[in-house]
């Protein structure tokens, strides 16, 4: 009998390895040929070549950059350079990004900054709100902007138990975020099994410095996140499951779903176009390309628009997309006034003109 039991056991775990290597061919291997779509004016941004993770900008036309990610399992160029905030002036011909000062009384050296998103209250400040992993943990820093200094006043650090693993976030008010935790196990092989497995343990949190709770759950992987123009619909990029959920906003912030858009790529970080209310989504292609990266077979770029997001038929468009010999890793992409920039997780940026 407890031979049998063994053999049983034995089948069972070969048909899990079985299934499981078949979730991973799909999932991650099976990669798409990466048909070139390019603008016609398009141009790397000198010295962002390390990363640009994350985009936002202001409706001033200023857009900051984070630069710098360190994050397991994903290369970084410049291992020993803290993470920076860069600033780019989109209505300048020649426009240049500048790294941020950043006030003293925070710890520069371990910046390492993720999602971010800006919030601009009644006075017209500025606030910039920046997810960050000094030593591998998730807080979100709050600074505010100084534009004739060029330079961001660290006011405040965020720290909560839901608040771990965070991606990316988007504020709308203030103090009051939305954070997308995007794996759940501490270990980065167990998160990686727990995206392959479609564990779905993932979820969106609102926070307040009065409430925090978990709003949306059963994400595989949830990682960028945006509001609607209105803000009455919080978009969420569920990045392993290759879809994007299409959120109503309530009265007392929960989160119902409305749909769930498929796409065959793997959405990272989100934006939305001001004058049109697409979403602008920066993708990865191959993802396995990603994770296990080799300079001479990179990983592509891809730049997804969406068009009559809430229709029951929105439509899906390629704005931008190479197989990696210009621009790897696409992260993020962001527009204004007919251009638009184009940020990736480690390598470099690009600026086009739509
Ligand atoms: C990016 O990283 C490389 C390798 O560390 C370094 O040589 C280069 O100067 C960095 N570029 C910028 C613009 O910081
Ligand atoms: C909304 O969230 C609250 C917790 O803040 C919860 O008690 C309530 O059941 C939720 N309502 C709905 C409609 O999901
Ligand atoms: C990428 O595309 C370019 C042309 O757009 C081509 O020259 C190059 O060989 C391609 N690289 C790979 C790795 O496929």
């Amino acid at each position: 009998m407890a031979k049998l039991g063994a053999l049983i056991l034995l089948g069972a775990s070969l048909a899990f390895l079985g299934q499981t290597f078949v979730a991973i061919r799909e999932r991650f291997i099976t990669s798409r040929e990466v048909e070139p779509v390019e603008p016609q004016n398009c141009h790397l941004i000198e010295k962002l070549e390390n990363g640009s993770e994350d985009i936002d900008i202001l409706p001033t036309g200023l857009a900051f950059i984070s630069s710098g990610l360190k994050y397991p399992g994903l290369p970084n160029f410049a291992p020993d350079e803290p993470g920076k905030i860069f600033l780019m002036n989109l209505n300048e011909q020649s426009s240049k990004a500048q790294a941020l000062k950043i006030s003293d009384r925070f710890d520069k050296e371990l910046f390492n900054p993720h999602g971010i998103s800006t919030f601009i209250d009644k006075d017209g400040t500025v606030y910039l709100y920046v997810v960050n992993h000094p030593h591998m943990e998730s807080t979100v820093e709050i600074f505010k902007f100084e534009e004739h200094q060029r330079s961001l006043i660290h006011l405040k650090t965020v720290k909560h138990e839901l608040l771990k693993s965070v991606n990316d976030i988007v504020v709308v008010g203030p103090e009051q975020f939305y954070a997308t935790r995007d794996h759940y196990l501490d270990n980065f092989f167990l998160s990686l099994l727990e995206m392959i497995l479609d564990l779905r343990w993932t979820y969106v949190v609102f926070y307040s410095p009065r409430e925090v709770k978990v709003v949306a759950k059963g994400f595989n992987s949830a990682n960028g996140i945006t509001a609607s123009l209105d803000q009455k619909y919080i978009y969420v990029a569920d990045i392993a499951a290759k879809n994007i959920h299409i959120m109503e906003k309530h009265e007392n912030w929960n989160l119902t779903q409305l749909k769930v858009i498929q796409l065959d790529t793997f959405m990272d970080n989100l934006n939305v176009d001001p004058s049109t209310g697409d979403i602008l989504g920066g993708c990865h292609p191959n993802a396995m390309k990603l994770l296990n990266y080799n300079p001479k077979d990179p990983p592509g770029s891809e730049v997804l628009r969406i068009q009559n997001v809430l229709s029951d038929k929105p439509t899906v468009s390629t704005i931008y997309a190479n197989n990696g010999s210009v621009l790897q890793g696409t992260s993020v992409a962001a527009v204004y006034h007919g251009k638009i920039l184009i940020g990736t997780v480690f390598h470099k940026a690009l600026y086009c003109v739509l």
